[in-house]
């Protein structure tokens, strides 16, 4: 179980309410921006992330900087009691820049050099942009380091991309020499004697592209990782003058998700750049009522990225973007029905934010946002709608600010892996289309999240040691190292799932020889010698505990050694074989799942482990289906957030007496929820 106690990540003991703004729009309109201060309060918001793109205001000529206008919101924001959450603005760049210092634009894998246009398209190498970056930072730094209204900074905006350029390139052999103490030991972990890829000078090299080099698995993974050694290190250079300065006050970056089907943001490895944060925030944005999935189905997606965002660092974190209404870049872009906002906001909280903010606080006139939601629309008016929801929440924030600096203890643990997923991804093999790593492991997340079992969704890098159970499906590139720490783990009496697809390949994604490693065969007792995969459309079948599974897309054939067969195949040429094993390793045991199989294998074969393990729900709520039940603990209190995402009303009964922490009622026995209700009680601890 983790350790938890109250902590305050951004030195703040309320919970943060607001939002970007952008008042650099909006300069030759002080009636808005007077307007702007006094919607804030009627809104209940507190805090304002500024600067964000603002550099063009801010230098309007190189050399020439014009602070003002920010001067004035700091102290306007101030005056009602706000906070600023202080943005470095490098996430866009005046056009003089490119004029003047064309290395700043990227170029593509393709080799493509950009024309200056839209945004997050800069050089991660550039000394030039690095060296203005920095310049801009130290002077926004020594201008509001002691301004009484600065609680974080934001660095950037949403680090993502890449830049092919030469600068690029000889970064990258920089990294990789390195990384490998010659070319013969790159040239074995590249496997490049195949198809004559062996590299005789590091010049050679040159990252990924779609008109050369893209079939070698390990170049391709090398590259993403220097991608996100890359970013880190820009975002080291940029927070050099901020940390001398400021040291004081936490630095943070807003992280992404991939939004179609709600899955965390691939292309960088944010368990490494988690390291380099004093706060991990992040931008959510999932498509509510949509139609290809229930509320209840999405709001699990939801909680398991938050479940993972949290866990990077097992703190609260921070929801730095979210909609009040709608996004305008969907294909359709629906409007956030009547109580969705106030229900996914705090599912935010529950989940560990200790904030709620949006983009934007208020909606562009003109540009590639202008229909974006925002709090203030178009309209101005306080009796829009969202502005009416924005502020009935911002009213029960106001209320709830004991959950702030509480945490979410856990005895189970999902690991998830950037790196693993990269080099599945780029594996030619198994299904294309349906390898789905990420979207794999909300499938087993399902199952906790349905019976209110706090989960962390933990990297490889952390400790797993104290965890009851540790789940880790679909972990194709796996070290060494961590197959010893697994080894350890379940030896010293852990409980270890492990699924198809795992332990396939080291980490220079060359395959393990010999079957399987020979430790996750000792562990398992077992060792998968085939992995079938099946077409879209093909079915089979698993028999456990009496009853029928189906199974589709991927199947694996088991020689077993000293495992128990727990479930065994219904069809095909390994029918009768078996699909599902265990071992008893030492103080511990392991389960082998071979094969991807349907919610119902997953809710019946993991409520025997809680049972087994004694493993609990954080609270006793009784409830049906679509109705989530996530809990905050303080060393005193439990923060119980009861919410309904299903579209009729929902009753639950209560195992005991609890405060309502917004109206004040007690409550006990059956409580009515509507439709998209929330209800957040304390109790105390006994
Ligand atoms: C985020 C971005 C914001 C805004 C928002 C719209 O990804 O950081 O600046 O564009 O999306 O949903």
């Amino acid at each position: 179980m983790t350790k938890f106690h109250r902590t305050y990540t951004t030195k703040a003991n309320f919970m943060l309410h607001g939002g970007d703004y952008n008042p650099d729009q909006w300069l030759d309109r002080t009636d808005i921006l007077a307007d702007d201060i006094k919607l804030m309060k009627f809104a209940h918001t507190n805090t304002f992330s500024v600067g964000i793109f603002a550099w063009a205001a801010l230098e309007p000529e190189e050399g020439v900087y014009n602070f003002e206008w920010l001067d004035k919101i700091f102290d306007d924001i101030y005056g009602i009691g706000g906070r600023v959450i202080l943005a470095t603005p490098s996430g866009a760049r005046p056009a003089w820049m490119s004029q003047k210092y064309p290395e700043v634009l990227r170029v593509n894998s393709a080799r493509v050099k950009h024309l200056h246009g839209a945004r997050h398209n800069h050089c991660f190498t550039s000394p030039i942009y690095r060296e203005k970056t920095q310049k801009i930072n130290r002077l926004l730094a020594e201008r509001y380091g002691q301004h009484p209204a600065l609680l974080m900074w934001h660095i950037s905006n949403e680090y993502g991309g890449e830049c092919h350029c030469h600068l690029c390139q000889e970064a990258f052999r920089n990294w990789l020499k390195e990384k490998y103490p010659d070319l013969k030991s790159l040239n074995h972990a590249w496997w490049g004697p195949f198809w004559s890829h062996t590299v005789t000078d590091w010049s050679q090299i040159e990252s990924p592209s779609p008109i050369g080099e893209n079939t070698v698995n390990g170049l391709n993974l090398d590259w993403r990782r220097f991608v996100t050694d890359q970013t880190i290190d820009f975002f080291e250079n940029e927070i050099i003058p901020i940390k001398e300065v400021t040291p004081e006050i936490p630095v943070s970056t807003n992280f992404m998700a991939d939004t179609h089907e709600l899955i965390p943001f691939q292309a960088l490895d944010y368990s490494k750049f988690a390291k380099h944060l004093d706060v991990i925030s992040w931008d959510a944005y999932p498509a509510w009522h949509n139609n290809w999935e229930s509320t209840a189905d999405l709001a699990m997606r939801v909680g398991f990225i938050d479940d993972l965002y949290r866990s990077l660092k097992h703190q609260p974190f921070i929801l730095m973007e979210s909609t009040p209404s709608l996004v305008n870049w969907q294909q359709v872009n629906k409007a956030k029905r009547p109580g969705m906002h106030l229900l996914s906001s705090l599912q935010m909280v529950a989940h560990g934010s200790d904030s709620v903010m949006y983009f934007q606080w208020r909606k562009s006139r003109g540009s590639a946002e202008k229909f974006h939601g925002a709090v203030v629309d178009h309209d101005n008016s306080l009796d829009n709608r969202v502005f009416q929801e924005v502020a009935k929440l911002g009213g029960i924030l106001e209320k709830i600010s004991d959950v702030v600096g509480t945490n979410r203890p856990s005895d189970v643990a999902i690991l998830y892996d950037w790196e693993s997923n990269w080099a599945l991804n780029d594996a030619s093999g198994f299904g294309l289309k349906t390898k789905r790593y990420p979207q794999t492991l909300q499938t087993h997340y399902r199952t906790f999240w349905e019976m209110d079992i706090p989960v962390d969704v933990i990297t490889k890098d952390q400790d797993f040691t104290s965890y009851k159970l540790l789940i880790v499906p679909m972990l194709y590139l796996v070290s060494e190292e961590t197959i010893s720490r697994l080894k350890t783990y379940v030896a010293s009496g852990g409980t270890l799932v492990m699924t198809y697809i795992s332990g396939i390949v080291n980490e220079h994604d060359l395959t393990y020889l010999g079957g399987w490693h020979k430790d996750l065969q000792e562990i398992f007792g077992m060792i998968p010698v085939e992995t079938d995969t099946l077409y879209p459309n093909d079915r089979n079948a698993v028999h456990f505990n009496g009853k029928t599974y189906e199974l589709k897309d991927y199947a694996t054939v088991i020689q077993l050694n000293a495992a128990k067969t727990e479930a065994h195949y219904v069809q095909d040429f390994y029918a009768n074989t078996p699909a599902v094993t265990s071992n008893v390793f030492q103080k511990g045991k392991t389960y082998y799942i071979g094969a991807r199989l349907e919610d119902d294998f997953h809710r019946e074969f993991y409520s025997g482990l809680i049972n087994e393990l004694a493993i609990k729900p954080a609270a006793s709520v009784k409830h049906g289906k679509g109705v989530s039940v996530q809990v905050r603990q303080s060393p005193e209190c439990n923060y119980i957030f009861i919410m309904n995402f299903t579209e009729e009303d929902q009753t639950v009964v209560l195992e005991s007496a609890v405060k309502d922490m917004v109206t004040g009622e007690q409550l006990s026995g059956e409580v009515v929820l509507e439709k998209y209700q929330v209800r957040i009680v304390e109790k105390e601890k006994s």
